[in-house]
């Protein structure tokens, strides 16, 4: 039995920005700033475009819309933006109008009255017919409302100038102190403490990619948390190097719970559909690869994200049901390394026992994509983001509720990142067929294919000793981080 789950409560500010007329009103004639475009800027651009907007894993609004004077000069590029449909930033295709709870759409009436208005000068309208200045729902800048637990990275972290990319690890203890008893968690929000963070992996808690919003649970759904938990906390770090950009970083994560004594239905569970085997032609516009999930339960898709790296292009997410027939997900055609958004289903989407998903990931790795690092280069599975990733991650909830980590799979269903069982440096000796000490990609046996661009972290197509001792330490990390977890669960 499906037990259906249908309320999202809002991520404190976010909500305000969900609400899209349906109302098909023509624009005005002659738009004026004060009574027909403010009213528009409050509803879609100033959770993000106002003194201390939202921070989405580090993409920061570099201006307020929240006054004539500041708006006024943006006027031309915010006509030019919203036509384009390039703000508010959302990459899933129109067919998905309605479907995502999250959804950051302007209606056509609303493109229609910024681009009069722009086009006739950005005029600022009679004062009286402003609305009341809008007030948010946040506290000391968290979307989530005043937190229970504020946490960080336990220390300062200076990234050097010349660095590029960096990836570093801390490791805390949330304390009795901190936390006298367990608690489920309600919600998690990232706070990147400078601009150069790039990503934010904390176990147990999440994780927060640039575009992210705050991790926000339906209610019914949660995840437990126990006095003595240890967090990891994998940052990676990425700017531009040279002199003076280096930067102090604490980053920090808030935390919400609900009220003592709730207990919930549902513990959240996650299949990456992740793939680690691929290499993207150089100056190839058009690579794609697809990965497979099956679900083994009756279950409900709560939301999906689609991940890959600056050659990303699109991401396609199809089900096919048991009695044959075939549905689009989510379909993002013009994927956004920036914007790595998780798609939020309105109403959770029910998938019958034996539905299979298939992701299907692109990349543009020719000189025509603006964000290609190196079209010369062919690129496989990397941490870099000039390096690739093909993930389709997607959380659900059945009555299994096994909690299940996103990365490296896991739970009571196996381990799907091919931790357990793995003597891979004991592999190289079984299967070196041609007896020169490294794994060829021709020699490694098909269990092991899937993940050969994972560990051959050179990429040079053959895997040495230490890159396969490297390997199994990261996957030996992530089993202790998720036994961890469990423990506390
Ligand atoms: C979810 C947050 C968010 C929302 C909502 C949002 N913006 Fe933005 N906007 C940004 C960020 C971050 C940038 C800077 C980075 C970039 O350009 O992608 C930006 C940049 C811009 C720019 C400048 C682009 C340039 O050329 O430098 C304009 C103009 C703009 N936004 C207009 C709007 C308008 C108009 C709306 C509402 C209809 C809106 N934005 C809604 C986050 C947001």
């Amino acid at each position: 039995m499906i037990k259906r789950v249908l309320i999202w409560t809002s991520a404190g500010a976010f909500c305000a920005m969900f609400a899209v007329s349906t109302v098909a009103n023509a624009a005005p004639i002659n738009p004026t700033y004060t009574k027909d475009v403010l009213p528009i800027l409050q509803q879609n651009c100033q959770v993000c475009h106002r003194e201390n907007g939202a921070n989405l894993g580090g993409m920061v609004a570099p201006m307020a819309f929240n006054s004539y004077e500041n708006t006024r000069p943006w006027a031309k590029s915010m006509a030019k933006h919203v036509s384009a449909k390039t703000m508010p930033p959302w990459h899933a295709a129109p067919d998905h109008h309605g479907v995502f709870k999250n959804e950051r759409t302007l209606a056509a009436e609303d493109i229609e009255t910024i681009v009069k208005w722009a086009n006739a000068g950005a005029p600022r309208g009679n004062p009286a017919d402003a609305p009341p200045e809008k007030t948010w729902n946040t506290d000391g800048g968290w979307t989530i409302g005043e937190p229970d637990l504020v946490i960080d990275m336990g220390e300062q972290y200076f990234v050097d100038d010349d660095v590029q990319d960096i990836y570093v690890d801390f490791r805390t203890t949330i304390t009795k102190d901190m936390l006298p008893e367990d608690r489920i968690i309600k919600a998690v929000e990232f706070r990147p403490g400078s601009k150069v963070v790039h990503h934010i992996i904390a176990l147990p808690l999440g994780g927060i990619a640039p575009g992210n919003e705050a991790t926000v649970y339906p209610d019914d759904i949660g995840r437990r948390i126990s006095p003595g938990t240890n967090i990891t906390w994998q940052m990676h770090y990425h700017k531009e190097p040279g002199p003076g950009t280096g930067m102090m970083d604490r980053s920090q994560a808030a935390i919400k719970f609900y009220p003592k004594g709730t207990e919930v239905k549902y513990e959240l569970q996650g299949e990456p559909l992740g793939r680690f085997d691929f290499r993207i032609p150089a100056n190839e516009a058009n690579y794609s690869i697809k990965q497979e999930f099956t679900f083994n339960a009756d279950s409900q898709i709560v939301s999906l994200m689609p991940h890959m790296h600056l050659r990303g292009k699109s991401a396609l997410y199809e089900a096919y049901y048991p009695d044959g027939s075939h549905e689009v997900l989510l379909d993002v055609p013009r994927y956004d390394f920036n914007w790595q958004t998780a798609y939020q289903f309105e109403e959770f989407k029910q998938v019958p026992k034996g539905t299979k998903v298939v992701l299907t990931t692109a990349w543009d790795n020719s000189a025509d994509n603006q964000f290609n690092p190196d079209p010369t280069e062919t690129v496989g599975w990397g941490h870099p983001t000039t390096d690739e990733m093909s993930f389709g991650f997607m959380s659900f909830i059945n009555e299994s509720n096994e909690s299940r980590s996103m990365f490296g799979g896991g739970g009571r269903r196996g381990n799907r990142g091919g931790g357990k069982g793995f003597d891979l440096a004991g592999m190289i000796k079984q299967f070196d067929a041609n007896g020169d000490g490294l794994l060829q990609k021709e020699e490694s046996p098909e269990r092991m294919s899937r993940f050969f661009g994972m560990i051959d972290t050179n990429g040079d197509d053959a895997i040495t000793i230490e890159e396969a001792k490297a390997a199994a330490e990261r996957l030996g990390q992530r089993r202790q981080q998720r036994q961890g977890q469990q423990s506390s669960d």
